[in-house]
């Protein structure tokens, strides 16, 4: 009996643990590596004074691995054209870190810590991040086609978000990360050449600028790596985004979708119309999207890439 209970203690306590060991705070570094957050702050500061497309790759890069990693997918095995000219600044910050606390912070804690610091240095809301993510192992890149593509309808973008654990209104606030950033033409060839059979253009967008999107994008512009920023101050992290969507000026068509769902729609017109609605969604999101996690259990000592 009294081993019983015994028993039964022991497992409750080892459950607690273990939700414990599972669970992020903002502290989680505290005594193992107080200086975690300066130096992920100093690396992604230096390299954004030298390149301001820093900010929005690393923003980009965070979604990716959070989504990746709430399908139980190596977290590096990113779509095959996400930009990653900007994961040096993740391995710098590395190493930077093994030389102060070797073995004890995560990759994908370094990851979060940079999307926060990229929001934050472009002008947006300033967040605490709870750490104490695990990396997962690395495997070889096979499927992925697991992230949201930009060519996806609403069903489809709220069940890709669904199946991580994130609402409707996740969907429409962490969309707002497209005020940082470019997008190439082949993520919106689809709205501009070829829309429908009977239309070459997507209707939903105002014609002028359809027509400004196709010129950059002509196949005769040979201009390598060709595109639009996504919103019209594509370093400025602001609520331009929305105020553009309403326009008819949006670039994705994931965007464009918003729209057509009365409940996205009615946040997108929220968040057009005040930037501090749209910061605290955003940063309610953010804490939400990136405690995803998989039960992966290491401490990869790089950060680096399989490919
Ligand atoms: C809702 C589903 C989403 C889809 C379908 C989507 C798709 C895309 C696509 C196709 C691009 C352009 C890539 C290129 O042509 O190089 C892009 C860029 C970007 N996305 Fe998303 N995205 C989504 C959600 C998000 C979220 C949740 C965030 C972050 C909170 C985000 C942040 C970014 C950033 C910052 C860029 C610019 C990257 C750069 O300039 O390097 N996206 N996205
Ligand atoms: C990636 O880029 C290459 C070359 O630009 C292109 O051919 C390919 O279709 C792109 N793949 C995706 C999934 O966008
Ligand atoms: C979205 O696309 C899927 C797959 O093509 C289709 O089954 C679904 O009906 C579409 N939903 C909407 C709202 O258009």
């Amino acid at each position: 009996m009294a081993s019983t209970i015994g028993m039964v203690l022991l497992m409750m306590i080892m459950v607690s643990l273990t939700s414990l060991a599972s669970a992020l705070s903002v502290n989680y570094y505290e005594h193992t590596c107080p200086q975690v957050e300066s130096i992920v702050a100093g690396a992604v500061h230096k390299a954004t004074m030298n390149d301001k497309t820093v900010p929005s790759a690393l923003l980009r890069m965070h979604f990716h691995d959070c989504f990746v990693r709430g399908k139980n997918k190596a977290e590096k095995d990113g779509p095959p054209n996400i930009s990653l000219h900007a994961f040096y600044v993740i391995d710098n910050a590395k190493k930077a870190l093994e030389a102060v606390c070797p073995g004890v912070v995560s990759c994908a804690d370094i990851l979060a810590l940079a999307a926060r610091d990229a929001v934050t240095l472009s002008g947006g809301p300033n967040w605490e991040v709870p750490k104490g993510r695990k990396d997962g192992i690395i495997s070889k890149a096979t499927e992925t086609r697991q992230l949201p593509a930009p060519t996806f309808n609403i069903s489809q973008l709220q069940q890709s978000f669904s199946q991580r654990g994130l609402s409707l209104q996740d969907l429409v606030a962490l969309s707002g990360g497209h005020t940082l950033g470019f997008a190439h033409c082949s993520s919106f060839q689809n709205r501009i050449h070829k829309f429908s059979p009977k239309q070459a253009v997507d209707p939903s967008l105002n014609p002028s600028f359809a027509s400004n999107l196709q010129s950059k994008c002509h196949i005769k512009n040979k201009v390598k790596n060709s595109g639009s920023p996504l919103d019209s101050t594509a370093t400025y992290f602001d609520n331009a985004y929305y105020k553009l969507l309403l326009q008819g000026k949006s670039i994705l068509s994931s965007d464009q979708a918003l729209l057509t769902h009365p409940t996205t729609k009615a946040l997108v017109s929220k968040y057009a119309h005040s930037q501090m609605e749209f910061e605290r969604a955003f940063v309610k999101s953010m804490i939400k999207m990136s405690s995803i996690t998989n039960g992966g259990k290491q401490i990869r000592l790089q950060c680096n890439l399989v490919r």
